[in-house]
């Protein structure tokens, strides 16, 4: 016998920007949470431990929000997880996870609320994935790049040693809240760090927004949320955009992530052992990527010049210390093929918003790139 047919699987994916969230006029998470059949859901939420140090009336307001509506699920757990990459550097939050949603009898119809960092959403919504094989995530980022980039995305995972986001898996969350009240705490080198992210996007599929990131840079940077908060929300939707119109959310064919920079963001952050934050990272990644276009000939020089200049200006780094050992950064490359697997692919840029994929980098050039990024401006 051969059976051989292909499956399709409908998923919704929802993303909602607010302001308020917990306010009891805010209806975003009653439209998420609450349902209509008259049947008991619960729901248990973790925060990333340095949101709620800044916000400690976080678990107060989401009973409050959730008594002051109906048919809201009961909030059985509102727990604090340790905020940044210890949370994907070993399997403690997973479990924790897995355990809370056994205990308070999360079903697969109730939630787990995942509110921080993009490291927490990946760690916790792994143990949301793996419990019950699945319960509904809602996440709500807290950092620029949680917002611009990572809370777009639906897979979730953890690190294995020195190899990033090994372990996890694609898993669409129930739906993701963005309040732009919760980033004013985060960390200045956090806030900067995102908009790696968006300068990425916009160098791959938006000049225009590309334009507006290189006038509003200094205010961006100085978190001016009028200069902000349309860039964060652009790169969000143009994030949101690939994964759920590119046809292969899940990584598995043709359809690439969008990964401009980030073999050298990865293999940096590995190096570094988790010591240089993923923004950062992958603002040198895309630094070194954009000067390598320049120098293998496909991209103006001058362009590449204005995008080291615009990374600068919104306070990123565009080279580091262990770009010196070109040996250990080429290695990256292998690294990065076997975690996505089949061919070597690399992207590079032709111009702004006109990106082209390569399937080998060349030592020398990518010496010649890296002289590039670490000149004074
Ligand atoms: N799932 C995906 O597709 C995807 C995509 C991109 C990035 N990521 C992952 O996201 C992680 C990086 O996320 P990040 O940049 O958000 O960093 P992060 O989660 O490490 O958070 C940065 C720091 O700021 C703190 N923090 C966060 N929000 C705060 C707030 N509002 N107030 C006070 N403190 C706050 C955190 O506790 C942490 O110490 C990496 O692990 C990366 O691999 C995942
Ligand atoms: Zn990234």
């Amino acid at each position: 016998m051969n059976l051989d047919i292909p499956l399709s699987v409908p998923f919704r994916h929802r993303v909602t920007f607010t302001r308020g969230v917990f306010d009891a006029a805010n209806a975003t998470l009653r439209s998420v949470l609450a349902s209509d059949d008259g049947l008991e859901r619960r729901l248990v939420a973790f925060v990333d431990s340095n949101v709620l140090a800044a916000n400690p009336g976080i678990p107060d307001r989401i009973r409050a929000y959730a008594a002051a509506h109906p048919a809201m699920p009961a909030v059985c757990l509102v727990e604090s997880i340790a905020g940044g990459e210890q949370a994907k550097r070993s399997m403690s939050v997973v479990d924790r996870v897995v355990e809370a949603v056994d205990e308070h009898r999360i079903d697969r119809q109730s939630f787990v609320l995942a509110i921080g960092g993009g490291a927490v959403l990946d760690a916790v919504g792994f143990g949301a994935a793996i419990a019950h094989r699945g319960v509904r995530l809602v996440r709500m980022p807290t950092t620029t790049l949680g917002q611009d980039d990572a809370g777009m995305a639906v897979k979730n995972g953890i690190n294995l040693g020195h190899k990033k986001n090994f372990i996890g898996s694609f898993a669409v969350p129930h739906a993701v809240v963005c309040d732009q009240d919760l980033l004013t705490t985060s960390p200045d080198w956090s806030w900067c760090g995102g908009f790696s992210e968006a300068v990425k996007i916009a160098l791959l599929r938006d000049p225009e927004l590309f334009a507006r990131i290189e006038r509003d840079a200094a205010a961006i940077r100085a978190r001016d949320m009028a200069a902000a908060m349309p860039v964060i929300a652009r790169s969000a939707e143009l994030h949101w955009r690939h994964i759920a119109l590119g046809g292969d959310p899940f990584e598995t064919q043709s359809a690439r992530p969008l990964d401009f920079g980030h073999w050298l963001a990865h293999r940096l952050e590995g190096m570094s052992d988790g010591e240089l934050p993923h923004g950062q990272a992958v603002a040198i990644g895309v630094a070194v990527d954009t000067a390598y276009s320049a120098c293998a000939g496909l991209l103006d020089e001058g362009v590449a010049d204005r995008v080291i200049r615009v990374l600068r200006e919104l306070g990123l780094p565009t080279t580091h210390e262990f770009l010196a050992d070109s040996g250990a950064v080429m290695a990256g490359l292998e690294e990065f093929r076997e975690h996505l697997g089949g061919q070597l692919t690399i992207t590079l840029l032709r111009g702004i918003g006109s990106p082209v994929d390569v399937h080998a980098m060349d030592a020398a050039m990518l010496k010649r790139a890296l002289a590039l990024t670490s000149r004074a401006s």
